[in-house]
């Protein structure tokens, strides 16, 4: 059975959070708040405790692991040749949801990067994540904390849904303020190139360094002409169990009537139907299980919902969900990954 700890952000027990690091010492594996989502925390440098957070999420073994670190100066330890546009984006956005693709350094063992030369390294800004890290003393790799496929965990219940008894511990700190994981920028090369929108804007990274490259595979389809630089982006993601399916449209009254159409064509054929509607919209559709991901206009609140609304759809036995896409610039760029990702790149334009 795994233990669960509550801990209040705004008045860390740290009594508590030791126990937590100590675990993290011992070798075993603890889920950790953070801004994004919660991860599956783990001695970085224990090639066996690093091992036993592929088997506890069945990540396969070519999908490389993020670094977590509370404190900069850690980044000289793990890796090398750090380039000045990494420095000055450490320098305005850490800590936050921003993941440096940088030379790994000879410390890091080769199961944390998959044999690559690279390791990706973040530092967090949630004060647990940070606070647990410190006492653990030990830099901390985690993937998000969700069986593999499944879409991220956003909170403690969350990650017990996916985790409960294969791992050690969850530090309870309520939900996550973000709701996507982290951008993650590879800065070895020049232009540096976006390999996953997140939290942190593509426009918040050119305004201090200047154009970078975007991974065509971000919104596109992948194929032989089309592969990720990033490893983990040709596998299934976000899957709830039942079939998505996206509608765009420019025009939002077009959006509804397609959707409607296509929902009542699924009832037909005796399918449940949930629909992903936004605050704008969600009054229009009548008779399915209809939830809002959030403001059209506050792109910020669908980011932070859209996983455990997906969880929701799973727990109300829906077959199939319709989504509204939603326009694709900044923020909006994080969440359509994630949604055509989920739906396996069904996507609909409606006329
Ligand atoms: O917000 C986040 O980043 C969360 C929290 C827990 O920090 N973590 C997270 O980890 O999302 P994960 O393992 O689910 O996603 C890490 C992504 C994967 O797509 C992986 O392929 C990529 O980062 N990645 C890791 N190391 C890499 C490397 N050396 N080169 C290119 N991509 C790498
Ligand atoms: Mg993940």
């Amino acid at each position: 059975k795994t233990k669960v700890i509550k801990i209040n952000p705004l008045n860390i027990d740290m009594q508590e959070l030791k126990e937590a690091a100590e675990a993290l010492r011992a070798g075993r594996v603890v889920a950790i708040p953070t801004e994004t989502v919660y991860g599956l925390g783990a001695n970085a440098l224990d090639p066996g405790a690093v091992e036993s957070i592929f088997r506890a999420k069945g990540r396969p073994s070519d999908n490389p692991l993020i670094v977590h670190i509370a404190d900069k100066e850690k980044v000289y330890e793990l890796t090398e040749n750090i380039p000045e546009k990494a420095l000055l984006l450490m320098d305005k956005l850490w800590p936050g949801p921003l993941t440096l693709v940088l030379k790994k350094s000879s410390i890091i063992p080769g199961i944390i990067t998959a044999g690559l030369e690279t390791v990706a390294i973040r530092m967090p800004e949630h004060p647990v994540a940070r606070e647990l890290i410190r006492l653990a003393a030990v830099p901390v790799a985690a993937p998000s904390a969700n069986v593999s496929g499944r879409p991220s965990t956003t909170t403690a219940q969350h990650v017990l849904d996916d985790m409960d008894g294969k791992i050690e511990m969850v530090v309870d700190a309520g939900s996550c303020r973000v709701g996507l994981e982290s951008t993650v920028l590879d800065v070895t090369v020049e232009p540096p190139v976006l390999l996953r929108p997140g939290g942190v804007t593509p426009g918040q990274i050119e305004k201090i360094i200047g154009p970078i490259d975007i991974d065509k595979t971000i919104l596109g389809k992948i194929s032989s002409e089309n592969t990720p630089k990033s490893p983990g982006m040709k596998y299934t993601h976000y899957s709830p169990k039942a079939h998505v399916v996206i509608v765009r449209s420019e025009d939002r009254q077009k959006q509804v009537y397609r959707i409607t159409a296509l929902a009542q064509a699924s009832e037909r054929e005796g399918k449940k139907v949930g629909i992903c509607a936004t605050d704008q919209t969600k009054a229009e559709y009548h008779g399915f299980e209809t939830l809002s991901m959030g403001d059209r206009y506050k792109p910020e609140t669908i980011a932070a919902r859209l996983f455990s609304l997906l969880r929701e759809f799973d727990d109300k036995g829906v077959d199939i969900i319709f989504a509204e896409a939603v326009d694709e610039h900044e923020v909006g760029l994080a969440i359509m990954n994630r949604m055509v990702k989920a739906a396996g790149y069904d996507i609909i334009q409606a006329e």
